[in-house]
């Protein structure tokens, strides 16, 4: 068989079987060029809509881990009233009180049938660490996956109308799609019906690729031959008007009312520079895999991993066509690349590199897979896991302003005084418009 077929397109990858790469889930998918190249921008006269008025509908919700109350903002944007918000993290309850100034119950498994009142709507961005690209993959064995369940006891026990449910767009691949099976067949026993629509924020003109999937539940009782079509054309609807709202607004703020704290560190810098002198001689290429320093030099060995022989190999080859500049240049460089591993790796993700081409066009992670560089149109998704996004140009990290922006939080929130809490809520969160977007479509079309 012809190896190279079984080659994972993101990460490169090398797999045995087919079988085996079919369940390979690649971390680097949900960020990919393709992706985001199919992602859907608007002309100005298909979004343009005058006539737009939000939804104001009388309506009450609950809010199960509730983080910092994403869904709080759209629900409340729609007419909606908060009647109780769960979350087990102190901080989240703090933020959320001075927010939406409501004290927060501190964990889902105590809320029973006296301490939760009637409501028309659930709502929960259940944890995903255990369905997440970024956590173990576990699913079942892991205990926040069960999470879930709780969510269908207390709609069990108290037949909402409607249930919006967020998770990331990897759930569906979780177990071989067991887990997917698992909340529809659950929430089918319960007399619901459900669907889901995979929602990103780049698509609405936001600055963010951010794919979530969010399940849509109506209660048996309220559900219409159709609506799911009806409810998907309003989204598809909507999506162009949020577009059109969004998508000319600037999420940055301007560079002298950013705080000097934000600005990169000396030592970043320079490794920036470092790299910069790096690609300047590699002009037309382009690297399909991490560019690794210690990789330079080492030699394939059985007992590694496919992937990382593939990178090994690859890393050889530039290192003996390129020996005299790479030597001349690690020297120069030395004393910094080796202050940190994540310093000798770099993923250029930006294609082909062009005359006069620099890291600082583009947008930055440092990760534990190197220094990440993505193309400037969308920010990649806001992680919990601290890796702010650099915005290159400025040469410092995103406030905590401009990714509420990226989250659609208006700009008067109020976040904790210590930013790394703040960057996990939003790594954590929902983008509101999105729920906005998919609440206002449900409530337009289920009648209660
Ligand atoms: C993915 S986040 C949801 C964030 C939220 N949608 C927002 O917009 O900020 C999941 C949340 O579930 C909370 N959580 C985890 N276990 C919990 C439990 N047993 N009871 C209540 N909340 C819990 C976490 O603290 C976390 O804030």
């Amino acid at each position: 068989m012809d190896k190279s077929k079984l080659l994972c397109n993101e990460c490169n990858m090398v797999f045995k079987s087919k079988v085996s790469l079919n369940k390979h889930i690649c971390e680097m998918k949900e960020e990919s060029d393709e992706e985001m190249d199919m992602m859907i921008k608007y002309s100005e006269e298909e979004c343009k809509n005058i006539n737009y008025k939000k939804i104001n509908k009388n309506f009450t919700f609950i809010d199960l881990f509730c983080g910092i109350g994403g869904f709080h903002i759209a629900l409340k944007n729609l007419g909606g009233k908060c009647l109780l918000a769960c979350d087990i993290d102190k901080e989240c309850r703090n933020v959320y009180l001075r927010n939406h100034g409501i004290n927060v119950m501190d964990n889902v498994y105590n809320l029973n049938s006296e301490n939760i009142p009637d409501f028309d709507i659930l709502c929960g961005g259940f944890p995903c660490q255990s369905f997440s690209n970024a956590g173990n993959k576990k699913a079942f064995e892991d205990k926040r996956g069960l999470l879930f369940d709780e969510i269908i006891r207390i709609m069990s026990m108290k037949r909402p109308k409607i249930c919006i449910l967020e998770n990331v767009k990897h759930i569906l691949k979780v177990s071989n799609g067991m887990v997917y099976k698992y909340i529809y067949n659950e929430l089918e026993k319960i007399g619901y019906k459900c669907f889901d629509v995979i929602m990103n924020p780049n698509e609405i003109g936001i600055k963010q690729n951010r794919p979530r999937v969010i399940f849509m539940v109506i209660r048996g009782d309220l559900y219409k031959n159709g609506m799911k079509e009806n409810i998907i054309n309003k989204i598809n609807e909507l999506k162009k008007i949020y577009y059109g709202m969004n998508h000319k607004k600037d999420i940055f703020e301007k560079l002298e009312d950013v705080d000097k704290k934000y600005m990169l560190s000396e030592e970043v810098c320079l490794v920036f520079d470092a790299w910069n002198e790096f690609i300047n001689n590699f002009e037309n290429k382009k690297f399909g895999f991490p560019i690794i320093v210690d990789y330079f030099n080492e030699k394939e060995n059985e007992e590694n991993k496919d992937w990382k022989n593939t990178y090994i190999r690859k890393n050889n080859e530039i290192y003996n066509e390129n020996k005299e500049f790479i030597d001349k240049w690690y020297n120069k460089y030395k004393n910094v690349l080796e202050k940190k591993a994540i310093y000798k790796k770099l993923e250029w993700q930006v294609g082909v590199i062009k005359s006069g081409d620099k890291i600082d066009n583009y947008f930055i992670q440092l990760r534990q897979s190197g220094i990440r560089v993505k193309k400037i149109d969308y920010f990649p998704s806001l992680v919990a896991i601290v890796q702010v996004p650099i915005y290159g140009k400025e040469r410092r990290y995103l406030t905590p302003k401009e990714c509420g922006r990226l989250q659609s939080i208006p700009d008067d929130f109020k976040w904790n005084s210590v930013d790394k809490h703040t960057y996990k809520q939003l790594g954590n969160g929902v983008n509101t418009n999105v729920i906005e977007i998919c609440g206002e479509a449900l409530l337009l079309n289920v009648n209660f």
